[in-house]
């Protein structure tokens, strides 16, 4: 049984991934070791078939490297001081990880197999061993988009993102509610029908926006009842990292000859844990839209095709739908005024489960299967 190295079960990805892989049975194939970079030594919390039933030292290089597999959700940081170190001790095994400190090497993978199993059979057979998942908004949109990419039909896109807090992290989605809370407490002490007064109350969650009081110290700004243009570092061409990610990773996810340009604003929205993104895309050729239609449909078996109708949009293509759900909802799919190859499609994803646990679960089967 091929030994499996778990660490950072406990973040929030971590959580995810141990309810996925419980869900899906998945520890059963493998003699299971978690990892902690703070309670070596203590009982393991997690009920796993197989599995020690003591942490061991997520620092110690020669545990590590027993491992046939170590699967990370520890984040950047960890990946930094310890992937080096245990290559250099001689580790032979494979590295999956969730941070993306290692994602644009030359000899990583990055991970998403419903679009690009191909390229992870293609590094196995060559000995690679780094697989890599990829940033969430990229990984959501190939999913949503993998027949008209697979078809080779795109020429370029723009994606325009609405991203969940749970992006920035589990103190961002709790700050997140205490800045809603901060306002309405106030604002709705006295009585919540207000629609008399609603532009003096808007002047007063302004103030309150700014008041120094006002829970930021994670984000930085106000989230609730606002939004954030700006993800992640500012880049010299004046992208965000989070723009930058777009190309770069989907056309190494693809491994393309010739490269899709993909460049768009990526904003903070005030939804919990589920990426939204409008895209257009510039299609080579005019192509009915039913066969639009089906190229998207027929990709992959966790597309939701929405109709492109008002209720069906507002009922399924919406974060609130999408949460806690393997789906991919993709619609608003229509040709643009701009032309018969413009072609506009809005998708929403669970950033937590495809954008993040899936593919990283997903990998320790197509391993089992090498
Ligand atoms: N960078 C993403 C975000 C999350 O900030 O929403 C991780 O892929």
């Amino acid at each position: 049984m091929m030994k499996l190295g778990i660490v950072g079960w406990r973040g929030m990805v971590g959580q995810v991934l141990m309810e996925r892989m419980t869900a899906e049975a998945d520890f059963k194939h493998f003699e299971t070791t978690f990892f902690s970079t703070s309670q070596k030594g203590e009982t393991n919390p997690i009920k796993a078939p197989n599995s020690n039933p003591v942490l061991q030292d997520a620092y110690d290089i020669s545990a590590l490297k027993q491992m046939d597999v170590i699967l990370t959700c520890q984040g950047g940081d960890y990946t930094k001081k310890v992937h080096a170190e245990l290559k250099a001790a001689g580790f032979k095994g494979f590295w999956i990880d969730a941070a993306s400190t290692l994602r644009m090497e030359k000899d990583a993978v990055i991970i998403l197999d419903p679009v690009n199993k191909n390229v992870i059979k293609t590094a196995l057979l060559n000995n690679q061993k780094e697989f890599i998942g990829g940033n969430c908004t990229v990984s959501l949109m190939m999913l949503a988009i993998g027949g008209l990419l697979e078809s080779d039909s795109v020429e370029w896109i723009t994606s325009m993102t609405y991203q969940a807090a749970s992006g920035a992290g589990a103190r961002h989605m709790n700050e997140l509610l205490k800045q809603m809370k901060f306002v309405t407490d106030a604002v709705m002490s006295e009585g919540e029908n207000l629609s008399d007064q609603i532009l003096q109350v808007e002047k007063n969650v302004k103030v309150l926006l700014g008041d120094p009081k006002f829970p930021k110290e994670n984000f930085g700004y106000p989230l609730a009842f606002n939004l954030l243009p700006w993800i992640d570092s500012e880049l010299d061409n004046g992208q965000s990292k989070e723009e930058w990610k777009a190309c770069a990773e989907a056309n190494k996810i693809l491994q393309s000859k010739t490269l899709i340009p993909i460049d768009g604003t990526c904003v903070r929205v005030s939804a919990m844990r589920c990426h939204s993104q409008a895209l257009t895309i510039k299609l080579k050729k005019d192509i009915p839209i039913d066969e639009i239609e089906s190229m998207i449909r027929e990709h992959n078996q966790w597309v939701k095709f929405i109709p492109n109708n008002k209720s069906s949009s507002m009922e399924f293509l919406t974060p609130e739908y999408a949460s806690g759900n393997l789906e991919i909802p993709v619609g608003r799919v229509r040709k643009m005024n701009l032309g018969p190859t413009y072609l506009n499609a809005f998708t929403v994803g669970d950033q937590l489960l495809w954008g993040a646990a899936e593919p990283l679960r997903r990998m320790l089967h197509i391993l089992l299967e090498h």
